[in-house]
């Protein structure tokens, strides 16, 4: 009688074994790849060769509507985690946390302040917690201890390490002993130079040519160790960056007393810690004060911002328009460019393309949510994602495995390209799970336990219908 169980059983795992194997090859190593302030047309604009690389054989989208605020730290933190500013808590680059009494400041050692990054646990930690290893070349928030961890591997932030020096470090990450499957690599142009100059300025060729440069050092650098075959790379942005003018500031001392409140967060878009008992006042004095400034009370803020609920979102928001600037006086400091707006502007988007064995070649994608790009990254490493604000559904289309019959004839590519140990130890892995099949298959046919195989087999007993 249990010949037919077992057959059932020789079934299912012959039937899933395949499977397993197609898993397996969308399962390898990711590298995430940061240009900050990288505008999703500067490929268009500018000569990028290598960028264009990219596209040609792998997967390009043209738009990411990124996370609101649109600035550095919201952004970064929104691509390890899948969430929304407002649930990942990194809502800005400066911050004040009423709660813990507490600031945050980019541009202060108070970033290592491990609270503010603690509503979330960023896909390093869930990577580790699994039994990988990660490592990271100055991504924002990793070399910050979060819930008492560290990337497997990291570099303290300098931004006087060069782009060659970080791109060293993961190739010996990634082709040590002990390999790590997911890296980050973080470059902090062209948002420097797209302060400084504005993204209109002719000189912002140069700065692009530069950055491509780099992107094509780091292709070869990873040809060079064998990784470009199996490596599966995305690189991407935090957001974009749009054109200042001297004559599009918003000066605020021109309509409320600073005395009245703090400016937490500065231009574009600006937090307001309005003094004990001046909400109301602050408020009424800028709600209507400039037709290019929207002000709102914090319950107020757009849904569609999601830009609502965490305590460090200060009690007013101020938004300029694209383009606008908002300080409290004209002799503050003033830049070219400038980004932070509103997520919906195209000037905001980052660029987004990808290449490896997982994705797809030569597509592209019209649109997507930077949240989605966590559940993508945790299906590529085969871990399980936290709830989060993306879906994997909405971008699995830039997979190989979305296109059907494709899996198949390019994992016996891979099989035939790859190294000896994996060619070994996919041989010895399927030895070894014919030799446990057939043990097991003689461990039922004379085993006498009917208790559990009562419940088993109203398991498997559809399955066995002719
Ligand atoms: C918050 O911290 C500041 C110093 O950083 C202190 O002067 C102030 O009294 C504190 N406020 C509260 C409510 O604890
Ligand atoms: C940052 O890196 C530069 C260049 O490698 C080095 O000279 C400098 O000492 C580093 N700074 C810190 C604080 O480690
Ligand atoms: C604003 O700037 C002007 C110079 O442009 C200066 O004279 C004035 O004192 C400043 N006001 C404040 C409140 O700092
Ligand atoms: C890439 O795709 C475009 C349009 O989808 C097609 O015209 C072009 O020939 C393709 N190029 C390659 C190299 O497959
Ligand atoms: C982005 O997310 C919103 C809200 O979940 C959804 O309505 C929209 O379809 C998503 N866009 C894309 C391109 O997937
Ligand atoms: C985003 O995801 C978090 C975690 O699941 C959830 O708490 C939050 O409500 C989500 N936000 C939206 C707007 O769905
Ligand atoms: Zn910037």
């Amino acid at each position: 009688m249990s010949w037919n169980r077992t057959w059932g059983y020789l079934a299912i795992c012959v039937l899933t074994f395949p499977g397993i194997l197609c898993s397996l090859q969308e399962q390898r190593q990711v590298l995430l790849v940061s240009f900050d302030g990288f505008r999703w047309d500067y490929i268009y604009k500018f000569p990028t060769p290598n960028f264009q690389y990219i596209i040609k054989n792998g997967i390009h989208v043209e738009h990411v509507t990124n996370a609101f605020i649109t600035k550095t730290f919201p952004n970064h933190y929104t691509m390890v985690t899948g969430l929304y500013a407002e649930s990942h808590g990194m809502v800005a680059n400066e911050m004040y946390d009423p709660v813990l009494n507490d600031t945050f400041s980019m541009n202060h050692m108070t970033i290592y302040n491990s609270k503010f990054w603690e509503d979330a646990y960023p896909i390093w930690i869930t990577n580790q917690r699994e039994g990988h290893r990660s490592g990271a070349a100055m991504w924002p928030g990793t070399d910050v201890k979060i819930h008492d961890v560290f990337p497997t591997h990291y570099m303290l932030y300098n931004e006087s390490v060069t782009f060659q020096e970080r791109v060293a470090k993961l190739i010996e990450w990634f082709t040590s002993k002990n390999p790590i499957n997911l890296g980050l690599l973080y470059w902090e142009q062209p948002d420097e130079w797209g302060h400084i100059l504005g993204p209109d300025n002719p000189c912002m060729e140069e700065v692009i040519r530069d950055v491509d440069k780099n992107l094509g050092y780091l292709v070869s650098e990873l040809k060079r160790a064998n990784l470009w075959d199996t490596l599966n790379v995305i690189v991407t942005s935090d957001h974009g960056m749009a054109q200042s003018s001297r004559d599009r500031i918003i000066e605020l001392d021109l309509y409320v007393d600073r005395e009245l409140y703090k400016m937490i967060d500065h231009s574009p878009t600006v937090a307001l810690l309005p003094g004990e008992g001046k909400l109301d006042e602050v408020y009424n004095a800028l709600v209507n004060a400039h037709p290019h400034m929207s002000v709102y009370k914090k319950e107020d803020i757009p849904n569609r911002l999601h830009y609502n609920h965490n305590s460090k979102i200060q009690p007013i928001l101020a938004v300029a328009d694209e383009g606008w600037e908002i300080l409290q006086n004209k002799s503050d400091g003033f830049i070219w460019g400038d980004h932070g707006y509103d997520n919906m502007l195209p000037e905001m988007h980052p660029i987004f393309l990808a290449h490896g064995p997982a994705f797809r070649r030569n597509f592209t994608k019209q649109a997507m949510n930077s949240t989605d790009l966590y559940p993508l990254l945790c299906h590529m490493l085969g871990i399980s994602p936290l709830p989060n604000n993306g879906s994997l559904d909405n971008v699995k289309d830039l997979l190989v495995s979305s296109v059907p019959g494709a899996p198949q004839p390019r994992f016996l590519v891979d099989y035939q390209q790859g190294s000896y140990a994996f060619y070994m130890g996919i041989i010895l892995g399927s030895i070894l799970i014919f030799i446990f099949l057939l043990a097991f298959v003689r461990h039922l046919t004379y085993s006498q336990t009917p208790a559990v195989w009562g419940r088993q087999t109203e398991m498997t007993q559809p399955l066995l219908q002719p």
